[in-house]
């Protein structure tokens, strides 16, 4: 980061001395004023509930230009890596910082492909579940539980644990979202096959039977493939704050990934395929089409409390460009499936167009979001509703790791412990409880 010519002066209208605050310069994107040493010279806090205002860290990682609708990991646009990479390229990318050559690709893949078996242990912890639950609870518990078996690599501060820790949770999370579903529907697990291919592989294991094998149409797979791309990290979201800042305490690195999980599964974050999903499946069931103008109308009724899921984001404020490779995923893989006609997919494109001619939304830059036609595409492919958001997470590991492993290689990180504004009561003495 660059120091920026231009300064910021804090002047206090009770003659409180001024204080000049340094600003800094980035590559692309908004300068940042530096207030670190603002509680020290001034005896304040900031305040910034939400964090509209609050740059967390310096990154080198994901850009967003949220006005632009521009996403960019490492600086290659989304638009190019959905299209020319796969995912495991990606991983590589974020992780290290540049696109793979031929041989390090392949040194990639083996490697992770390698590491795709989980403990045959793990297998208990699925049993004390409900077969009802929640697969991002199961997932929850299963990452959070790696930290029990992967000793040789929970050191954080140790440049070769992370690395074989990136690694083992790359490869073994596929393996994880794939037994949380067959124990949902009471099926044996499928065993990872390390010669198919990582989305391949992850498919094969959800849909495969030891009764009757799975052979993936490549289409499917190049599409799932490219939604794990879609989903892989995206700057300082919620779930990313979240490992960065759980991280931040020296725990272990499936610790912090199984917080980021826990985080994601909110239905205002990556909660929010799952019930876009199901958002579109109720206005369907209700009369679909013909029924938009009267949801429509209960979303801009405040008091309804019912929102327009996958519509918004906090930095989006024009259209989220996975959106748009979303809804384009979405006609190959129903073109694939012969089900161009899809009740589901007609209806998802006739809300959005009618939200985005509506006033409601133009005025406050709803557009849709990646969760818009995440849910319609993977029910396509057949996975379940509720399985969505644990493959968000799936895709989202590799983000979390390369967030976290870029704070902890930051020789200037600290424990992140945030103050606050106090309101409530001040010192009194506790009265006994026969007078209280
Ligand atoms: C993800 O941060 C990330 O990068 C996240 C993510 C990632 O890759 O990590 O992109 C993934 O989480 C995508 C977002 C998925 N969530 C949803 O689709 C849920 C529906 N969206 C909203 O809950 C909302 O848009 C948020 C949470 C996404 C953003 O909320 P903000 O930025 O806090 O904005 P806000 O709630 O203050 O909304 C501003 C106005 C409000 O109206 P007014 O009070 O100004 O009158 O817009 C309204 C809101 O009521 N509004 C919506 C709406 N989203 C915002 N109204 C109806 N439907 C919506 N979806």
């Amino acid at each position: 980061m660059t120091p920026s010519e231009v300064k910021a002066t804090l002047a206090f209208s009770d003659g409180s001395p001024t204080m000049e605050l340094p600003i800094y310069k980035g590559s692309i994107g908004p300068d940042v004023i530096d207030i670190r040493k603002l509680y020290a010279q001034t005896g304040k806090f900031t305040y910034d509930p939400g964090f509209l205002s609050t740059a967390s860290c310096n990154s080198t990682i994901t850009y967003i230009d949220g006005d632009k609708g521009e996403l960019l990991y490492r600086g290659y646009p989304i638009e190019q890596l959905a299209v020319s990479c796969d995912y495991l390229e990606t991983c590589y990318l974020l992780l290290h910082g540049e696109l793979p050559n031929a041989s390090q690709k392949a040194d990639f893949e083996h490697r992770v492909m390698h590491h795709t078996m989980v403990h045959e242990q793990m297998q208990h912890f699925l049993r004390g579940f409900r077969r009802d639950a929640h697969p991002m609870a199961v997932m929850t518990g299963l990452v959070g539980a790696m930290s029990a078996f992967y000793h040789d690599s929970t050191d954080i501060n140790n440049p070769e644990h992370r690395e074989i820790a990136a690694i083992r949770l790359i490869a073994k999370m596929p393996t994880l979202v794939a037994m949380a579903y067959k124990y949902t529907i009471g099926q044996p697990y499928i065993y990872p096959k390390n010669d198919l291919s990582y989305a391949g592989n992850f498919m094969r294991m959800m849909f495969a039977t030891p009764c009757e094998d799975y052979h993936p149409n490549e289409v499917l797979v190049r599409a799932m493939d490219r939604i794990f791309t879609l989903h892989a990290d995206h700057e300082q979201n919620a779930s990313t704050s979240t490992v960065r800042l759980c991280g931040s305490s020296g725990t272990n690195p499936f610790a912090a990934i199984a917080a980021g999980v826990a985080c994601l599964w909110g239905p205002a974050h990556g909660g929010a395929n799952e019930a876009c999903l199901n958002m579109l499946a109720d206005i369907q069931n209700q009369g679909g089409v013909a029924k938009i103008g009267e949801f429509i109308k209960q979303v801009k009724d405040k008091n309804s409390g019912v929102k327009l899921m996958g519509f918004g984001h906090r930095v989006y404020k024009n259209y989220d460009p996975r959106a748009k490779l979303m809804r384009e995923t979405c006609h190959e893989v129903l073109g694939e499936l012969g089900l161009q006609n899809d009740p589901m997919f007609k209806l998802a494109m006739e809300l959005e167009k009618i939200a985005l001619e509506d006033e409601y939304f133009v005025a406050r830059k709803l557009y849709p979001n990646v969760d818009f036609y995440s849910g319609i595409v993977q029910r396509a492919i057949g996975i379940p509703v509720p399985l969505f958001t644990a493959i968000f997470a799936l895709a989202r590991t590799v983000g979390w790791i390369a967030q976290l492993n870029e704070m902890i290689g930051d020789p200037e990180y600290k424990i992140g412990r945030p103050r606050q504004l106090f309101v409530g009561a001040v010192s009194r003495d506790v009265k006994p409880i026969g007078q209280r």
